[in-house]
């Protein structure tokens, strides 16, 4: 119907506003995808040395990708998760495979969080101590949200999601594998740089 494909137009659009592009060039540091991974997400902004810059781009990627969410949950149609979930996920594409940057866009990760916290409360609060506990044991970023990815439609399902739901979040953890790649490479042959490494680490 109108309110589904409002919900996908909606979504892809937010999602697509590059927010670590944009603050990367705002403070004067030139093009994010020039530097470490080439990403545009937070995890790359880091490597920048901005600390600061990094948190903003987590909080405005998942932000993003949490209003499309909450917009579609409560404005249209009130408490429907099936269909903030498919904002949030339209998001998490937008964010992707953006229009203004060729559909070369990030990895998918804060949006993927920001859904899930939007849409799914208990599963972003699962997926958060995830990913921050395989960070803290393994310091690689791509690899605590990879597995995080792996887990959140597993705990999905044993929380009693429904179909639909389990649904999306799967194609959204496909999403997320396909755009991590070049890091499950770097992290079979050893190479996949820490959290906060030195751009010269990446890629
Ligand atoms: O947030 C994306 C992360 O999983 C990997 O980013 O820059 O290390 O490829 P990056």
């Amino acid at each position: 119907s109108l309110l589904y494909l409002s919900a996908v137009i909606v979504g892809y659009l937010l999602g697509s506003i590059p927010f670590g592009l944009v603050i990367i060039r705002m403070a004067g540091l030139g093009d994010i995808r020039t530097i470490g991974s080439g990403n545009i997400g937070a995890t790359n902004v880091l490597r920048t040395g901005r600390k600061d810059l990094a948190a903003a781009t987590f909080l405005l990627d998942s932000g993003k990708a949490g209003l499309a969410a909450l917009i579609f949950m409560f404005a249209v149609s009130s408490l429907n998760p099936p269909i903030a979930l498919l904002a949030g996920a339209s998001a998490l594409i937008g964010h992707c495979f953006p229009i203004w940057l060729g559909f070369k866009g990030g990895k998918g990760v804060a949006t993927y969080a920001g859904l899930l916290f939007a849409g799914a409360w208990p599963l972003g609060i699962f997926a958060a101590i995830s990913w921050l506990s395989i960070a803290f044991l393994f310091r690689r970023s791509s690899l605590a949200a990879l597995a995080t990815a792996v887990l959140v439609p597993i705990v999905g399902w044993a929380l009693g999601y429904t179909g639909t739901e389990i649904c999306i979040l799967l194609i959204l953890t496909l999403v997320v594998f396909w755009r991590h790649k070049e890091n499950i490479k770097r992290l079979l042959d050893g190479t996949e740089p820490k959290i906060g490494g030195k751009k010269s680490e990446a890629k």
